[in-house]
């Protein structure tokens, strides 16, 4: 702890960062009627670190094609060393950062704070909703399983009901007629890469008009 304090010491001396810190984090002023429903952003925030953070851990061990890909994930489960804790910190956290999307977006519901000046608060939380949705539909996949595989053939299948181009949408998402190889590397792209990506920069877009407006006083 000690090491750790004079190295922050050191960095504090040269730019200053203890004030940033208090503005923006420790002494920053809230509302004192928020209680505790308005921690459910802030959680949803947390969660999705701990995403990246164990997603790339695993990265380090899992192989994205049809013949290792589920072997590599018994590997990380039984021959490396707390893969199995990672593995699932990241399946439970992928379940819990959508409750606590939805937990976050009742309140908001419920309290009606999605109204002027708070309307693209909303717009930009529904994108991120949606993205979280997809993120995990993509990373269901990656196990290649039974389950999976099924999984996505079902999911797959439910833009197909759209009028006249429902049909080539499947095929796009799928790459192809089936679920296949392709599919399995498309969705590792967008589960490590493209999603997280887009999440990222909706969040910037989401937390800097939060700044701007501050957080609502619900009575
Ligand atoms: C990954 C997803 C999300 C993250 C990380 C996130 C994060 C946050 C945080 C930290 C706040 C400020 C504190 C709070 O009021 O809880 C906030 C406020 C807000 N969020 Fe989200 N949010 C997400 C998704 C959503 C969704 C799905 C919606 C609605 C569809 C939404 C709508 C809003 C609105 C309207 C506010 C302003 C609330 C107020 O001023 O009291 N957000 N969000």
């Amino acid at each position: 702890m000690r090491i750790v304090k004079a190295i922050y010491g050191w960095f504090d001396r040269r730019y200053n960062i203890t004030p940033l810190i208090e503005k923006n984090v420790t002494k920053k002023r809230v509302p004192k009627t928020l209680g505790w429903a308005a921690c459910f952003g802030g959680l949803s925030l947390l969660i999705f670190l701990v995403q990246v953070f164990t997603g790339v851990l695993l990265l380090m061990y899992y192989k994205p094609d049809p013949a290792n890909a589920w072997d590599s994930v018994t590997f990380i489960k039984s021959n490396v060393s707390m893969g199995w804790l990672v593995q699932r910190i990241h399946t439970v956290s992928a379940n819990l950062m959508i409750v606590m999307v939805l937990m976050h977006m009742a309140r908001i519901a419920y309290y009606k704070v999605y109204r002027t000046p708070r309307e693209l608060h909303w717009v930009s939380g529904v994108v991120l909703l949606m993205l979280t949705l997809i993120l995990a539909f993509t990373g269901y996949l990656l196990p290649w399983t039974q389950l999976s595989y099924w999984g996505a053939k079902v999911g797959t299948e439910i833009p197909g009901a759209i009028p006249v181009i429902g049909e080539d949408i499947v095929r796009w998402v799928r790459r192809g007629e089936a679920i296949s190889g392709e599919t399995l590397g498309f969705f590792f792209a967008l589960h490590i890469w493209i999603i997280p990506a887009t999440i990222s920069a909706f969040m910037a877009m989401h937390f800097a008009m939060i700044r701007r407006t501050g957080i609502s006083r619900p009575l």
